[in-house]
């Protein structure tokens, strides 16, 4: 079974690697580019690209809050 990582980016979005299919609310597949080589996964609920992460973290100065420390 192929191995699938997810790590918290400190400060930033989730880091998937592995091989994942990412579905929207209605169960349809977001397509994902199969070359790259991690899927990053939005934290900060500032992206234009919901679900993906646009690097707006860095511009909202995102940090996690104390109930959701991770
Ligand atoms: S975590 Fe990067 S844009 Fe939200």
């Amino acid at each position: 079974m192929p191995n699938v990582k997810i790590a918290v980016r400190p400060n930033g979005p989730y880091k998937i690697t592995g091989p994942v299919e990412i579905v929207d609310a209605a169960g349809v597949v977001i397509p994902t580019d199969p070359n790259d080589e991690a899927i990053f996964l939005c934290r900060c609920g500032e992206s234009a690209e919901k679900p993906f992460c646009d690097g707006m973290h860095k511009t909202c100065s995102f940090t996690p809050d104390g109930a959701n420390p991770f």
